[in-house]
């Protein structure tokens, strides 16, 4: 099939080339004149495990194209996919100016039936305004109709969540454009729902909420554990046996960051409320996510005493492992607070350090993991970071001036780093 994505972010991208991958025809169109050159010579802007090599294939097979021109997209594609950033507002809410305008822009050029598929995460009833933008910019009578196709990847995993979802959802009022969205997944060999349009929009929020409540449930139960010396790993196992909770997303931690679960929650918070219905539980949910960083620091303070002048290495920057992605990220903040409270700070990431650099000068960096432990009086893990398990720990151990490990991701095994002659700190453990 012919689909357009608007939109090359995070979401956009990922998406255009797995569509790519099972066979159909894409172009990826953004208004980033240099971020589409760089895409059409193979430069990808993020970090996707597996991304850059499904991108170069695609576009040399000629399934996969760049173009900065909406009206060429709107032309090449029967069914076009609005993947713009929805970015949240002082107020919580959401901004819907970018979409808003795509769709405006689409209807301008439209000269035949299209598809116009909402794939951005966006407040319940905006398909509705998305076909009222449409009505009302579009040339004579043109059909179209408009789909809500909530994305569920997650960074890191982006393209295996793609290729490999657990349920495809497409939201729309009209059989038409449900029967050519389930021809557009077919290749997926994914199980379909077909729901009303508003439903669709109100699956994805609803979903990231209540992933985001189980975080911040288990990060409160982690309170309790280290209260009572239970274990909440192997607490978290034990609920996590019963299938109807499951293991995933039990995680204790410094609780959630990221580009979509802060701003989901609030802009849930405030449409529901807009609805009248006031959604305390999630008020409750967000309470507890920031008090997990606090938590964390007073820990930090009980073992260290004050923070002045104290040399601290911080372990991740990024928002979780697996991403160069420092958006809300809780591992950023973690490093401006203990700056502030005067410690003197080098920290190390994977991936996340170019954009670290680019928007938190202050933080110094360093480019190898060791020497963030060089003379160190402490050191804190902030990101999930497999690679940070695998480091040598011995010689993390001789190079630091007091052994003190701060592990806010629960990575390292607390028995073996107690044998490796460290103070170990975890969350709930
Ligand atoms: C999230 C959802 O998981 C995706 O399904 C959704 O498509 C995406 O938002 C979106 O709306 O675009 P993402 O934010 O990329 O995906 O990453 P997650 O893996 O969900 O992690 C979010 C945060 O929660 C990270 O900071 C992570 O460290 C934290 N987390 C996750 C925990 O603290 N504990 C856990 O058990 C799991």
């Amino acid at each position: 099939m012919k689909l357009t994505i608007v939109g090359s972010g995070y979401v956009g991208l990922v998406t255009g080339t797995c569509f790519a991958e099972v066979g159909h025809h894409v172009t990826c169109v953004d208004n980033d004149e240099k971020k589409v050159k760089q895409l059409q010579d193979g430069i990808i802007p993020i970090y996707e495990p597996g991304l850059e090599t499904l991108v170069r294939k695609n576009v040399q097979l000629g399934r996969l194209k760049f173009t900065s021109s909406i009206a060429e997209g709107v032309e090449n594609g029967d069914v076009i996919f609005i993947a713009v950033p929805t970015p949240p507002q002082p107020d919580g809410s959401v901004d819907l100016s970018y979409v808003e305008k795509v769709a405006r822009s689409i209807a301008e050029v439209l000269t035949g039936y299209r598809v116009i598929v909402d794939k951005s995460t966006v407040p319940v009833k905006t398909g509705e305004k998305v076909a009222e933008t449409i009505r009302r910019y579009r040339k004579g009578n043109v059909e179209f109709d408009v789909v809500s196709n909530p994305e569920f990847l997650r960074e890191g995993s982006a393209v295996a969540d793609l290729m490999n979802p657990d349920r495809i959802v497409i939201g729309t009022n009209g059989e038409r454009s449900a029967a050519i969205m389930k021809e557009v997944y077919q290749p997926f060999n994914a199980p379909i729902m077909v729901t009303d349009l508003n439903s669709a929009e109100l699956i994805k929020h609803a979903s990231n909420s209540f992933l985001a409540l189980k975080i911040s449930y288990i990060n409160a139960v982690a309170a309790i554990c280290e209260a009572s010396g239970a274990d909440i790993g192997k607490v978290a196992d034990g609920m996590g046996a019963d299938k109807r909770i499951g293991r995933d997303f039990l995680y204790a931690g410094l609780g959630y960051g990221g580009s979509c679960f802060p701003k989901d929650l609030s802009a849930f918070i405030r449409i529901s409320e807009d609805l009248g219905y006031s959604f305390g539980l999630l008020k409750e949910v967000e309470r507890i996510n920031a008090d997990q960083l606090d938590r964390f620091l007073k820990k930090m303070r009980k073992a260290l005493w004050v923070f002045r002048d104290k040399k601290i290495g911080q372990l991740g920057l990024a928002f979780k492992g697996n991403t160069d992605d420092i958006r809300s990220s809780v591992g950023i903040n973690l490093a401006l607070k203990m700056m502030e409270e005067g410690a003197i700070l080098k920290a190390f990431d994977p991936k996340a350090m170019e954009k670290c650099a680019i928007s938190y000068p202050k933080i110094p960096l360093v480019e190898d993991p060791y020497e963030v432990a060089k003379d160190a009086d402490a050191l804190v893990v902030a990101t999930e970071w497999n690679d940070f398990k695998e480091l040598d720990w011995l010689k993390i151990k001789s190079l630091m001036r007091t052994p003190l490990v701060f592990d806010g991701r629960n990575l390292l095994i607390p028995e073996e780093m107690k044998l490796l002659g460290f103070e170990y700190f975890s969350v709930g453990r």
